[in-house]
């Protein structure tokens, strides 16, 4: 029986009640197959759904040659990808499958050929239960399998969806979609370089872009007025959930704007592309929090705003407190914060273990400690209770709203390192005892930044963004902002330095000298000197908010391909070695590195 391959007629997810009796051609991959009493069940599925195909011998008309048919079927293994002709007709009566659009129907096979037999797969790809899916590794060096789960399947449609509707949404702006290079200058955001060698001009490297900051801004001084693109963006740094070597920015900027403006349009185009995504209005303006403020309340520059347990700063308020741990940090200009826990949670949820618990994580956190108290029969209780003086008690009372059955924690010591390892414990409390709201997306502006940020430990001065941030209030304020999420960073923009000399200085403030800048960035304080406008912008980082969005474990579930936790591409297992004569060909000279010649390393590079 020959069988020419059709075209397919319909998709997995197609057919329906109302399709009865048609013949119908339908190409998928074989996810499970049952036999029974001589009837095989086929789920054929493909990227829009599942359809049950039967082959059913009792059925067939005369003039089929139920062996032959019988015989390819059987070679239908898991994941195998078949082609079927078949007519379509109704569920026997109870085994309709509600969950599925297409489970009133199946269709019975009359011709099929297997278009190409699957390897057995290393893992289920139907059972979407939590827990049955093999570690990430295999689901990375399989990754073409894994894409084939369902889950994977709806991810790529959001993301591609979310995407299409932010360009439309850009381009009815009339922002200008404009690609940069790839192979481009290094443009420091804080990261290291991926660097390419170049082989036309030997020792010299192109750096893959961090971002596209100065290529947007030259856009800009060209007078395109406003730009956007989906921008690959490359830093070699640490993975973690939320980052990747190799990542995608919603990267835009415009000219002549005020912070606001840029606030706006970003407000504008989520709200957009949320009222068609999920049929709802977003609520906007999104609230702004202080740089100041989320620190000092929240513990952290990008604060979870979904649940409450506000730090509240005491160090002003026990300037006399008699207890030495806290005297000394007031001394050496600390900080002192509170942190209560109501008595509806504390009482029930939080024992003398549990503190103890919290203890040792505020220790490995690195915090010097976590002092805490009870409000016991109208007063505060615990063993250090009598180095507060009877004012102090009161104050700690009325400012942390104190009341009965109330658990307090106290964290002290240097600004930084201490509201960090507060905002630590806040979301350790709020995720252990189930403060966190599900389904809530609540979007923050995070305001008034600083222009610069002194590393503790070495005591240079970094940039708080980056180097090309308009500054003010004398160099202290930088005109810059993130968008926050639930907790985390989905996007950081600013206005520009336009002026070379106040770009100069701000290179000048953070150490670099006259012959470094003019040698890293002199073209492009050149080109600030030909009608730079006023402009600013901002990038989302589009894997991150895709991430946050779907209430994913990590970032790798919302990219096809990424990389694992050592910036490993486990598919095509990169990065690889290249052979010498490459190598040669770029003047690289070739480090064979293995256990024997390690010692030669030193010596080879003099
Ligand atoms: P920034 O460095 O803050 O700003 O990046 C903007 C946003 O990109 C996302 N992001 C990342 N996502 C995944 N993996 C990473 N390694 C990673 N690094 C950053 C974050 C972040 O908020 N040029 C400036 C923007 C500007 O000023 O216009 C910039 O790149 O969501």
């Amino acid at each position: 029986m020959g069988y020419q391959i059709m075209r397919r007629t319909h998709t997995c997810g197609d057919l329906r009640f109302s399709d009865l009796g048609k013949e119908v051609c339908l190409q998928g991959w074989v996810r499970f197959r049952r036999d029974h009493g001589g009837v095989t069940f086929i789920d054929l599925v493909d990227r829009y759904g599942t359809t049950q195909v039967v082959f059913d011998p009792e059925s067939l008309s005369v003039g089929i040659d139920t062996q032959a048919l019988a015989n390819i079927v059987k070679t239908f293994t898991r994941e195998s990808v078949v082609s079927v002709n078949g007519i379509v007709r109704k569920r026997v009566e109870g085994t309709n499958d509600i969950r599925n659009d297409t489970g009133d129907i199946e269709v019975l096979i009359t011709t099929a050929k297997l278009l190409n037999k699957s390897e057995l797969p290393p893992f289920e790809l139907g059972n979407q239960k939590e827990g049955m899916l093999p570690g990430e590794d295999v689901r990375l060096e399989f990754r073409y399998l894994d894409l084939r789960r369902t889950e994977m399947i709806k991810t790529m449609e959001f993301r591609s969806r979310f995407v299409h509707l932010l360009r439309q949404y850009l381009e009815s702006q009339k922002f200008l979609e404009i690609e940069t290079p790839i192979l481009a200058k290094s443009t420091p955001e804080g990261a290291r370089d991926y660097m390419v060698p170049s082989r036309v001009h030997p020792g010299t490297f192109y750096a893959l872009p961090q971002s596209p900051q100065l290529y947007k801004q030259m856009l800009m001084v060209a007078g395109m007025d406003r730009y956007y693109q989906l921008a690959k963006c490359f830093r070699d740094e640490d993975s973690r959930k939320d980052r990747q070597p190799e990542f995608t920015q919603l990267d835009m900027e415009m000219s002549f704007v005020t912070e606001k403006d840029i606030q706006d349009n970003i407000e504008h185009m989520l709200a957009y592309v949320w009222k068609s995504i999920y049929g709802k209005e977003l609520q906007i303006p999104f609230p702004r929090i202080s740089y100041l403020e989320a620190m000092e309340k929240y513990g952290s520059d990008k604060p979870d705003l979904r649940y409450n347990l506000p730090l509240v700063k005491l160090s002003d308020d026990l300037r006399n407190t008699n207890y030495g741990i806290f005297k000394k940090v007031i001394a050496e200009g600390g900080v002192i914060v509170g942190l209560n826990l109501k008595s509806d949670i504390a009482l029930e949820k939080v024992g003398r273990n549990d503190v103890d618990r919290y203890i040792d994580l505020a220790k490995k956190f690195g915090l010097g400690g976590l002092t805490w108290m009870r409000v016991k029969n109208g007063t505060l209780e615990s063993n250090i209770v009598k180095y507060f003086t009877p004012e102090n008690i009161e104050v700690i009372k009325s400012k942390m709203d104190a009341e009965e059955g109330d658990l307090l924690f106290f964290m002290a010591g240097p600004w930084k390192k201490t509201l960090e390892g507060a905002g630590f414990m806040r979301r350790q409390l709020a995720s252990d005892l189930n403060l966190i709201p599900k389904n809530t997306f609540q979007f923050h502006w995070l305001v008034d930044c600083p222009m610069f940020e002194v590393d503790p430990v070495s005591g240079k001065k970094d940039a708080y963004h980056h180097p090309f941030v308009l500054p003010y209030d004398n160099y202290n304020k930088g005109a810059c902002f993130d968008i926050l999420l639930n907790g985390y960073e989905i996007g950081s923009g600013s206005l520009r330095i336009y002026d070379p000399d106040v770009q100069k200085k701000v290179f000048h403030i953070l150490g670099m000298s006259d012959e470094k800048i003019d040698e890293d960035f002199g073209w492009f304080i050149k080109a600030l000197g030909f009608g730079a406008p006023p402009h600013g912008g901002i990038a989302i980082g589009i894997d991150r908010l895709i991430t946050v969005l779907l209430n994913k474990e990590t970032i790798r579930d919302t990219i096809a391909f990424p990389k694992n936790k050592k910036a490993e591409s486990l598919v095509d297992n990169s990065p690889g070695k290249v052979d010498d004569e490459r190598l040669e060909e770029l003047q690289i000279m070739s480090l064979a590195i293995n256990d024997t010649d390690f010692d030669n390393i030193e010596e080879l590079k003099k």
